[in-house]
């Protein structure tokens, strides 16, 4: 064998190499590999990252040496062991069998090794192909973030294992939507608050369960008022006024009277400020509650704004024999007066149910 072919073959020239180092071939005399009847290795042999790989090869008694070898070195010689790696043991070397076993098993053992025996002075080999598999592991993903609605979103998830994992993302939460990227990039382009939520990238081959890691998209948008309805209330008794919106982050509310701010702590007032909602709580409804409030709702990308009517209504006529409509009845002046301004308000707070 000349050095060019050494060169075009340098794996199967150093077997050679060590097969006569061995005295298994005789020099001048080619090798043949892969043979189909003997010695007969057994097919490819597929491990887990970790686990023992064991390397069988079926012998008999014609045979007088034999040998496992690495792409570049002899394991075992017979009984004797020629590496010094401590997790390759010698497991038989009966009449019929010949086998090795490697411990503990890491990526880079995986490759070919060769069974050579020599039978009736004719030297043969067989190779086998170790295959070593690793689990999905995700080593990098993108951090959760917080974007602007109409913003654009590149989500990345890195992940390594053997053979190669698959990648997907889904969008899971607050509904869960279908696979929406088939590889380990995310794009979004203009994002809409309807896209914020939990993604979850997915990493999977066969060797184990699927790995999945989470990434939360906080959509901010300016305030959305959905519910301020104008509300109709009896002098005397408890009102409510609500203004509802929606807005990432929480809008803040301020109430307005007219042009007038509504100072905190008004006496016979409540203002209740929650993340989607600023109720107003007036517990003795007075002829001056009446008239027109502004909600307003703002964070740091807007604001906006509602208007409602606190109107008074006469609860005498719908529910004449019950107790708190009765402070009308025994004063006919106040139920003259509260009538006719009702019959004012209504205009109005049709009006108002129109925002
Ligand atoms: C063994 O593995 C090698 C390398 O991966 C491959 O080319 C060959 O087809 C495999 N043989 C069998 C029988 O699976
Ligand atoms: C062959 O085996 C030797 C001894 O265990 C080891 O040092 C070497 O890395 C192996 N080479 C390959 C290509 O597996
Ligand atoms: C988002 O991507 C689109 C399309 O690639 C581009 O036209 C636009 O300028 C980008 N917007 C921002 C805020 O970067
Ligand atoms: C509501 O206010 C009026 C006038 O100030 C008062 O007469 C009435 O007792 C109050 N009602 C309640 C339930 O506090
Ligand atoms: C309510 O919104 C209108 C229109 O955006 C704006 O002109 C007005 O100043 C706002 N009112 C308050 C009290 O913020
Ligand atoms: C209430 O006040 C707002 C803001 O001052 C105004 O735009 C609106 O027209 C008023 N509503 C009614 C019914 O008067």
């Amino acid at each position: 064998m000349g050095v060019g072919g050494c060169l075009a073959l340098p794996w199967r020239c150093l077997v050679v190499l060590c097969l006569r180092l061995l005295f298994l071939v005789p020099a001048g005399v080619p090798v043949r590999s892969g043979d189909a009847t003997f010695p007969k290795a057994m097919d490819n042999v597929t491990v887990r990252q970790g686990e023992s790989a064991t390397l069988r090869c079926t012998v008999d008694n014609r045979v007088t040496r034999v040998a496992w070898l690495n792409r570049s070195s002899i394991l075992y010689a017979g009984n004797d062991k020629w590496c010094l790696d401590p997790r390759v043991v010698l497991l038989a070397n009966t009449k019929t069998q010949y086998s090795i076993q490697i411990h503990d098993v890491d990526v880079y053992d995986e490759g070919p090794y060769t069974c050579s025996v020599q039978t009736d002075n004719h030297p043969k080999t067989s190779r086998v192909h170790l295959i070593v598999q690793v689990s999905p592991k995700i080593i990098d993903i993108s951090s959760d973030i917080s974007i602007n609605e109409g913003g654009n979103v590149s989500l990345t998830c890195i992940a390594t294992g053997r053979p190669d994992p698959t990648i997907t993302w889904r969008h899971i939460s607050p509904k869960a939507v279908g696979f929406i990227s088939e590889d380990e990039y995310l794009e979004i382009t203009g994002i809409t608050r309807e896209q914020s939520g939990e993604y979850e990238c997915s990493a999977s081959n066969d060797v184990s369960a699927p790995v999945v890691q989470r990434v939360k998209v906080t959509v901010n948008y300016p305030p959305y008022i959905s519910d301020a309805k104008s509300t109709g209330v009896p002098v005397g008794q408890k009102g409510i006024l609500l203004c509802e919106a929606s807005a990432v982050p929480s809008a803040e509310f301020q109430w307005y009277k007219d042009d007038k701010r509504l100072a905190e702590g008004q006496k016979g007032l409540k203002v209740e400020n929650k993340a989607f909602f600023s109720r107003l709580t007036f517990f003795n409804v007075s002829e001056q509650d009446y008239g027109n409030y502004t909600c307003v709702a703002s964070n740091q990308l807007g604001n906006t704004n509602a208007s409602m009517i606190l109107y008074e209504e006469t609860t005498t006529a719908l529910t004449p024999w019950k107790g708190p409509g009765a402070v009308h009845d025994g004063n006919s002046g106040a139920w003259r007066r509260s009538g006719s301004a009702w019959l004012l308000l209504l205009p109005l707070a049709h009006l108002a149910r129109q925002f």
